[in-house]
């Protein structure tokens, strides 16, 4: 039976998950009402489908020409957003339908997961989706996708995922256009981990492209990049969406697998598995490291225990190796999880995914980038949190990252956008018009200036239509300091930051007053200061209150008091004690507004 592996890449909210609900139902795997059901969701089941049904990879039949293909969808763990999340499925397969909205047009992750497909090596279907909007303009898009993208706008296939319209083109597209996979059946087995999950009752599942030999029931694997440990296979199979156990994955194929696999550590993302008695020479390339450029503190909060924190991020990590973390205490907030991710946003969802899939609350401290840290006697390297700067005296150089930025935009949108990218020390770098009405700006900018508000500075100087997109391209020195923090006197490791020195006080000071809003008054005068090293830059003052707070219910009914008591205790509890000053948890996230 012939096999097509394909991946669904788009700019979000372009229609991804619409369009593969409509080819799973028609190739018969899902009914209309599920259909129907799945795409008037809301986010938060959406967001669940995505990750029961579609976490990996969905196989449907498909007759073609008296054929029986043999579709596997394999979507992109986790979220889309993250070029490194799409490129890991990406390898696992031979085609990717790019999916472009009529409306929209190409945006900047239109482009970004047009490359990785293309470096991926991968055949292109280009689908320009949503053709029944009446704001479509569906031809218009292909020919952008022309000049964007050097893809041939006649080769666009014009579909609706809503309505059906276009479908079952493109599903033949899939058939003809896509070359089949290539791995040798008679060699021994080497199979590429994708994805994996962890599930209670079977332990670990990996996700898993069979590119040589096969793997069966009963055999005997093991992880090439995990030393000698071997598993007996006691599953395997796909999803068509539901689970569907067979006997045999063969060459080409995709599927899960199950081996009782207790240790999380065991299986890594990336990794081969082989045959334990047959093992293959050499192991599949896998997926680059990636390097994590944002890092913030979990602490457990509400209700959540540490142990509860760490086992929800140990399986979390399975299912997003991209995502690190190591135990950090804070004399602020005690014991936690230093984390490491690729972006902010891979952050946002990293901390969603916690609380929705494993009910965690966490308190999240507010987000750094790595530094590069040169001393005066040569040695060089990272640090990700502010308070492992080494003494000022020692260093010679503190280096930052730098991304190239692509921001698409309206046309009207320039003036503004320009004037925050400079605000935020960017250099500008190049126009390029697509069409008439929109433009993309090139900026290289310091990282750690987009991690806080740009996104939202950004939609909001486009009226909602910019859309931008980044990569990382290397340390570049800076005239950096860090600034530090006290409260009546103490410093509070968690709210250091580091800062270049042209806005030190302007941060340091806008910090305080939002600390000032935070804490409350004391029965003493609380000073806040921010200083770089022993030099005061900034200075509030919380005053003092003389009285107790039920003191205002003097003479009232003793169940107000007894309540207001309560929210006081209530309050409390989120509380940090520090010196002798209480500071809420929120005021350590007052920092993030501080960044502005
Ligand atoms: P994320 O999962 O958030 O990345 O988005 P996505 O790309 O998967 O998009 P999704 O399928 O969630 O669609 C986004 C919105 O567009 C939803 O409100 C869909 O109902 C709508 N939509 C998708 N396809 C079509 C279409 O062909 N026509 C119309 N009119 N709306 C569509």
């Amino acid at each position: 039976m012939p096999i097509r592996n394909f991946s669904i890449v788009a700019h979000i909210d372009h229609g991804k998950s619409t369009l593969s609900d409509r080819l799973l139902m028609r190739a018969g795997a899902i009914t209309e009402r599920e259909f129907r059901a799945q795409t008037l969701d809301d986010m938060d089941l959406e967001r669940e489908r995505g990750i029961t049904i579609k976490a990996s990879a969905v196989s449907i039949n498909h007759q073609h020409n008296g054929e029986n293909f043999l579709l596997n969808f394999i979507d992109t763990p986790g979220h889309v957003d993250f070029h490194y999340e799409v490129q890991k499925a990406l390898q696992a397969c031979e085609g990717a339908i790019l999916v472009v909205d009529a409306a929209q047009g190409v945006q900047a992750q239109t482009v970004a997961n047009a490359y990785a497909a293309i470096e991926a090596d991968l055949e292109i279907i280009p689908v320009i989706n949503k053709i029944d909007l009446p704001s479509a303009r569906p031809e218009h898009m292909a020919e952008e996708l022309e000049q964007v993208l050097g893809i041939d706008a006649t080769e666009c296939i014009y579909v609706s995922a809503k309505t059906g319209q276009g479908i079952d083109e493109l599903i033949d597209r899939l058939c003809t256009q896509l070359p089949g996979p290539s791995g040798k059946a008679d060699q021994p087995l080497r199979a590429l981990i994708f994805d994996s999950l962890y599930d209670d009752y079977r332990g670990v599942v990996a996700y898993i492209r069979v590119v040589d030999g096969e793997i069966r029931k009963g055999q005997k694997i093991k992880f090439m990049g995990q030393g000698e440990r071997e598993y007996v296979v006691s599953s395997l199979g796909r999803h068509t969406p539901k689970r569907t156990d067979i006997d045999a994955l063969k060459t080409g194929e995709v599927g899960y697998v199950v081996a009782n696999i207790k240790e999380l550590g065991d299986v890594r993302i990336g990794d081969t598995i082989t045959d334990a008695d047959n093992p293959a020479p050499e192991a599949l390339p896998g997926y680059e490291p990636v390097s994590q450029m944002v890092f913030c503190d979990f602490y457990p909060g509400g209700r959540t225990q540490y142990d509860e924190l760490r086992d929800a991020m140990d399986r979390l990590v399975l299912n997003d190796s991209s995502f690190s973390f190591s135990p950090e205490s804070s004399d602020a907030l005690g014991f936690g999880f230093r984390c490491g991710f690729l972006g902010l946003l891979h952050m946002e969802i990293i901390q969603e995914r916690l609380e929705r899939e494993f009910n965690i609350e966490v308190v999240q401290t507010a987000p750094t980038v790595t530094y590069e840290i040169e001393k005066v006697d040569g040695e060089v390297f990272t640090i990700d949190a502010p308070s492992q700067l080494p003494d000022p005296s020692h260093i010679e150089e503190i280096r930052e990252p730098f991304i190239r930025m692509a921001i698409m935009t309206p046309a009207n949108g320039v003036g503004a956008i320009m004037k925050l990218c400079d605000d935020r020390r960017g250099e500008y770098k190049k126009t390029e018009y697509v069409g008439t009405e929109r433009v993309i700006l090139t900026y290289e900018i310091p990282l750690a200036e987009v991690i806080y508000d740009f996104y939202d500075r950004l939609k909001s100087a486009t009226s909602g239509y910019g859309t931008m997109d980044y990569e990382v391209i290397g340390f570049r020195a800076g005239n950096l300091v860090r600034v530090d923090i006290l409260v009546n006197g103490d410093r509070v490791d968690a709210l250091s930051m580091i800062c270049h020195r042209s806005n030190a006080e302007q941060r340091g000071r806008k910090l305080l007053v939002k600390l000032k809003g935070e804490i409350d008054r004391h029965l003493f005068e609380i000073p806040l200061q921010a200083a770089i090293g022993g030099k005061i830059i900034a200075r509030e003052t919380i005053k003092s209150v003389g009285k107790n707070v039920t003191a205002k219910c003097y003479g009232g009914d003793v169940s107000r008091k007894r309540k207001l008591l309560e929210k006081q205790k209530e309050g409390k509890k989120r509380m940090k004690r520090v010196g002798s000053v209480d500071i809420p948890q929120g005021a350590f996230l007052a920092i993030l507004e501080a960044g502005e």
